[in-house]
């Protein structure tokens, strides 16, 4: 599978938010990150479907990747698949029915994914992973942007690839949190082919700069 960057917009200067978006993607963005936080599963606050959907309409076969980190989710995979969304992970923490919401994203037409925690074990996996299109392994405790990453994730990433491999189906697996150009390399080593950048692309001089230099970091063959 190519590997996918994925800038989390949550970092993004939101007085201009779409031309960010077009700044990223002309700088060789792949995806756009939409981390959607409700201050109750997560203590902050950023936007909601009405935000994807003015998006759409200016960027509409740009593929957006929301991370719904709310709870209860089931009335937001809606919003969000009327919104228009590629991909919708959400955290098993959030629902009591875990399988019947996974089913919820896909009978929408939507890429379903499932989102571990630092504190998350793999196993939560184990009785969904026949169903899913996306793992997406949390490199930092979900609630901000700019946290730092922690190196733990790298062996669930290679647990995680080894669970996919063994499941022979096209999953793909995300990392998201304090990735940077130091640890992008460690993560694709360990089997991640999606990568969401947030502080180290928004927050950088030149996106172009950044975003070529992690390209080139995880194109590279080990
Ligand atoms: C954290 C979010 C991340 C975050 C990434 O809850 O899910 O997507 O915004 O930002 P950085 O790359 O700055 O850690
Ligand atoms: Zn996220």
């Amino acid at each position: 599978m190519r590997s996918l960057i994925a800038p989390s917009i949550l970092s993004a200067d939101f007085s201009k938010l779409g031309d960010e978006i077009q700044a990223v993607l002309a700088a060789g963005a792949d995806v756009i990150h939409f981390d959607v936080m409700d201050n109750h599963y997560v203590p902050n606050l950023s936007f909601g479907p009405v935000v994807l959907q003015s998006l759409k309409k200016r960027f509409s076969t740009v593929e957006f990747d929301v991370h719904l980190m709310v709870t209860p989710v089931e009335s937001l995979i809606d919003a969000f698949i009327d919104s228009g969304a590629t991909y919708i992970s959400i955290h098993p923490e959030a629902t009591q029915h875990l399988h019947a919401a996974v089913q919820r994203i896909q009978d929408g037409g939507v890429r379903a994914g499932i989102v571990l925690n630092p504190g998350t074990p793999l196993g939560v996996l184990d009785s969904i992973i026949n169903n899913i299109d996306l793992i997406l392994v949390m490199s930092v405790n979900p609630g901000f942007g700019g946290q730092k990453f922690l190196p733990e994730s790298l062996p669930k990433l290679t647990a995680a690839k080894s669970m996919i491999d063994r499941a022979e189906r096209p999953i793909r697996l995300e990392v998201d949190g304090g990735i940077n150009v130091e640890n992008i390399g460690l993560a694709r080593q360990a089997g991640a082919d999606m990568f969401v950048a947030g502080s180290a692309i928004f927050e950088s001089a030149n996106y172009s700069t950044v975003i070529s230099q992690m390209r080139a970091l995880i194109d590279q063959k080990s």
